[in-house]
């Protein structure tokens, strides 16, 4: 049965995600918290399906969380390695996702260091007139929708476990901090946040933080609340949520920053920073995390403020959801 708030095929991006779409996927995401706290935490739901990972670039928690999230759906899994396929008898990207669509793929989920090949991929299926979905699992420095999404269920579970939605946002105060200028996941965050009517406020070095980003959201038809900032504190002052990110080392070209060690004393967040912020303050960091650099590993590892933990959790029921909605929305099932 369709969801009528649903109609996507793909999951390129967030730019333009409604705020009905968004409730959709956090409601969708808490059944299947409630399906995985059973003890049989599998459903029949996509059975007979069959998802491709194609990981064209390492990954820890997306590949396995959407690995799992499938088997928890009772798809059928195919896990595609780079390093082992025929990409290095030079076959195309594109031909090794038509080697896929062959074998009956309904769902392909595609990550790789460049901006612009999942849609690449979906353009490429469409234009075939397949019926398959592609999700971007991350491409280069553009988007990471299902990692914004699962950050947003994190925040939304966290101020009402029950009912998480969009609106339970509105009129807080959430900094993203560190390396933005490389950082997919900030860019699907920045989406995400300012669609709930939160103020986000991101802060870091001029050399990561381009002034450009105050355009970011400019064409927007939604109302959007951005803030920028090339020190820490006015960022974390009263904020309710503190986001800070890994310093992309890979994707620096030139040196953007004195020292790690300096950066640290500039943009590090510790528990003696987090008292700029609201009492009960939480901070959340996508990983994986440089310990010692954009966070210290006292705060990493202290469950008073930290929700990585539950942040990976929260990702197999959101790419539950997420797959199930591409799957009922393509009108496979
Ligand atoms: N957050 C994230 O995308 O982590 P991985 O690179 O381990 O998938």
């Amino acid at each position: 049965m369709a969801n009528p708030s649903w109609s996507r095929r793909h999951i390129i991006s967030l730019a333009d995600f409604q705020p009905a779409e968004y409730d959709t996927v956090l409601q969708t995401a808490a059944s299947f918290q409630e399906v995985l706290s059973r003890r049989t935490k599998k459903v029949p739901t996509l059975q007979g399906q069959v998802i491709a990972n194609l990981f064209f670039e390492p990954s820890t928690r997306t590949r396995s969380s959407f690995e799992l999230a499938a088997k928890r759906l009772s798809a059928d899994t195919l896990n595609f390695a780079p390093g082992t396929s025929s990409l290095t008898k030079g076959e195309t990207i594109l031909d090794t996702a038509k080697t896929y669509l062959a074998m009956g793929t309904d769902i392909m989920v595609i990550r790789h260091k460049e901006a612009g090949v999942p849609l690449a991929i979906a353009n490429e299926m469409d234009r075939l007139q397949s019926r398959v979905g592609v999700f971007n699992a991350g491409d280069g420095q553009h988007e990471h929708p299902s990692q914004a999404l699962l950050d947003l269920f994190t925040i939304c579970t966290l101020l009402e476990a029950e009912k998480p939605r969009l609106s339970l946002l509105e009129g807080k105060k959430i900094a993203i901090v560190g390396d933005i200028l490389h950082s997919r996941v900030a860019r699907s965050n920045i989406w995400s946040l300012t669609a709930s009517g939160a103020e986000v406020h991101l802060a870091g070095p001029p050399t990561l933080l381009p002034k450009l980003f105050a355009d970011f959201v400019e064409d927007s038809p939604l109302p959007r609340k951005l803030f920028l900032h090339w020190s820490l504190e006015p960022a974390l002052e009263q904020a309710d949520f503190v986001m800070t990110l890994r310093l992309q080392r890979e994707r620096m070209t030139q040196h953007l920053l004195p020292s790690l060690r300096e950066y640290h004393q500039q943009f590090g967040l510790t528990h003696e920073r987090l008292q700029l912020c609201q009492p009960g303050v939480k901070v959340l960091h996508p990983g994986p995390v440089n310990r010692g650099v954009e966070i210290s590993s006292e705060l990493m590892d202290d469950p008073a403020f930290s929700l990585i933990s539950q942040q990976v959790t929260s990702g197999v029921a959101v790419r539950m959801a997420l797959l199930y909605l591409m799957g009922i929305g393509s009108g496979k099932t």
